[in-house]
C-alpha cells in the first residue's frame, strides 16, 4: 500500500481513538442530569452583569432579570460598566422608581477589559450566591431556582448550564452545544466539568477567587481555580439560557477563535494540574487537552495527508476527496447537513481551536474585543 495512504489511515485512527474511548466511557457512566443532590433553596443572590456599550439591549436584559421567578428583595444586581455610550444612564433611570432588586453600579472611567471589571464586581457582590450573566444572554424564569438547588448540596461550589436555544438560529452552534453538553454531563458525574459558560454561571460567594486580569476565558478560569482549591464545579442541563450565534463560517471565526485562545492558554497555564485532583486531572483535563490542543493539529494533518493519498492513488479522480470536504463545509455552514450537522459543528470548533493555537504561538493575546452589535440584534 502507498505510504501516504498508510499514514493517513494511521493518523485517522490515532485522532479518533480518544473520541471513541470517551463515547464508551459515556455509555458506561450513563450520566443524566446534574450529579448534585438538588434541593429547594432560596438564598440571597448577587447577580453580576458586566456591560460595555450595551445601550441597544440593556433595557431588555433588565426586563428579563425582573421576570425571574425569585423574590427580588433577595436579589442584588451588581453592574460593572465600562461603556462610552449611555448604558449606565439607562440603568440608573431604570432603577429610579424600583424598590427591588437593589442596584450596585460600579463605573469604570476607562475600559480595562472584562476580567478586571469582573474581579471588581465579584469583590463587591455581598450575597451568599453569586450569579454571573452576560448582557446578550436571555434567561428563563426558573434559572435561579435550578441553580440554587444545585448549590444547596454542600459539596457543590459552582454550577453552569446549557445553551438551549441559539438566538439567531445558528444550527452550527446548536449542533456543537448539543455534543458539548453531553461531554459536560459526563465530566460532572466523573468529578467536575472544565468549561463554564459566561452567559450563565452561579457560584457560592465564599468559593470565589480573583481571575487573571488578562484572561480571555474568565468563567472557565474561575471554575478551574475553584476546583483546584478542592471545590466541585458542575454542569446541570436543567439550568438553561439562550445566546446569539452566527452560522456563517467567516462571521463565526472572530468570537470562536478568541474563546478558543482563552481556553487553550488557560489549559497551558494550569498544565501542572494534569494528573492531580482525582478524575478531574486524570480524565477531564487530559480529554480537554486532547480536544482543544492536540486533535485540531492531528485533524489538519489527516486532511492534508488524506488529500495527498487520494490524489496519489486515484490521480485526478482523487480530487473528489477535497471537493467533498468543501461541499461538506459549504452545506454545514448553511445549516443543511441534517443529521450530520453535529459533525460539521465539531469540525468548525476544531478549525477555531487550530487558528487559536496559531494565534497564541504568534503571541497575540489582547484582553479586550469588539462587542458584536450584529449579535445584539438577535437579542432584541
Ligand atoms: N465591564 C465590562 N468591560 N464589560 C465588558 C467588557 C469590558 O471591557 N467587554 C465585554 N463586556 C461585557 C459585554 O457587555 C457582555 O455583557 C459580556 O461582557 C460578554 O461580552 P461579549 O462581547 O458578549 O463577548 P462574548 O459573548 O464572546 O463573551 C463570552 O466569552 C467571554 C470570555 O471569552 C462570554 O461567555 C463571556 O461571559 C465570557 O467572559
Ligand atoms: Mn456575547
Amino acid at each position: 500500500m502507498n505510504a501516504l495512504v498508510v499514514a493517513a489511515l494511521a493518523l485517522l485512527v490515532v485522532t479518533t481513538t480518544p473520541y471513541v474511548g470517551y463515547l464508551a466511557l459515556y455509555a458506561w457512566v450513563q450520566p443524566a442530569g446534574s450529579p448534585a443532590d438538588k434541593q429547594d433553596w432560596e438564598p440571597d443572590v448577587s447577580i453580576v452583569l458586566p456591560t460595555y456599550n450595551e445601550a441597544q439591549i440593556v433595557e431588555t436584559k433588565l426586563d428579563d432579570l425582573l421576570k425571574l421567578d425569585y423574590p427580588m428583595e433577595k436579589v442584588e444586581l451588581v453592574v460593572v460598566d465600562s461603556s462610552t455610550d449611555d448604558t449606565r444612564g439607562i440603568i440608573r433611570e431604570y432603577f429610579e422608581d424600583l424598590d427591588a432588586p437593589e442596584l450596585v453600579l460600579l463605573e469604570e472611567d476607562k475600559r480595562r477589559g472584562l476580567a478586571p471589571a469582573l474581579n471588581d464586581a465579584y469583590a463587591a457582590a455581598s450575597k451568599e450566591v453569586v450569579v454571573k450573566t452576560d448582557c446578550d444572554s436571555k434567561l428563563p424564569p426558573d434559572v435561579l431556582r435550578e441553580a440554587a438547588a444545585n448549590l444547596a448540596d454542600d459539596d457543590i461550589n459552582a454550577v453552569t448550564g446549557r445553551n438551549v436555544e441559539v438566538l439567531g438560529g445558528s444550527e452550527v452552534e446548536s449542533g456543537y452545544r448539543g455534543v458539548q453538553s453531553h461531554i459536560q454531563q459526563l465530566e460532572s458525574h466523573l468529578d467536575s466539568t472544565l468549561i463554564f459558560h459566561g452567559p450563565f454561571s452561579a457560584f457560592k460567594n465564599d468559593a470565589l477567587l480573583p481571575i487573571d486580569p488578562n484572561s480571555l476565558a474568565d468563567d472557565t478560569e474561575l471554575a478551574l481555580k475553584i476546583r483546584r482549591q478542592g471545590g466541585r464545579v458542575v454542569f446541570d442541563p436543567a439550568v438553561t439560557y439562550m445566546e446569539a450565534s452566527f452560522s456563517d463560517f467567516v462571521k463565526r471565526r472572530k468570537q470562536k477563535d478568541r474563546r478558543g485562545m482563552g481556553l487553550i492558554r488557560l489549559l497551558v497555564q494550569h498544565r501542572d494540574a494534569l494528573g492531580k485532583y482525582g478524575k478531574y486531572g486524570q480524565v477531564v483535563l487530559p480529554f480537554n487537552w486532547w480536544f482543544m490542543i492536540v486533535s485540531p493539529w492531528l485533524l489538519a494533518a489527516t486532511l492534508v495527508i488524506g488529500i495527498g493519498a487520494a490524489i496519489s492513488v486515484f490521480g485526478v479522480v482523487g480530487v473528489a476527496f477535497p471537493a467533498a470536504v468543501c461541499v461538506f463545509a459549504y452545506l454545514g455552514q448553511s445549516d443543511r447537513l441534517g443529521p450530520f450537522q453535529p459533525f460539521y459543528s465539531i469540525s468548525d470548533t476544531q478549525v477555531s481551536l487550530l487558528r487559536a493555537s496559531v494565534e497564541l504561538l504568534r503571541g497575540k493575546t489582547d484582553g479586550t474585543w469588539e462587542v458584536d452589535s450584529e449579535l445584539r440584534e438577535a437579542f432584541e
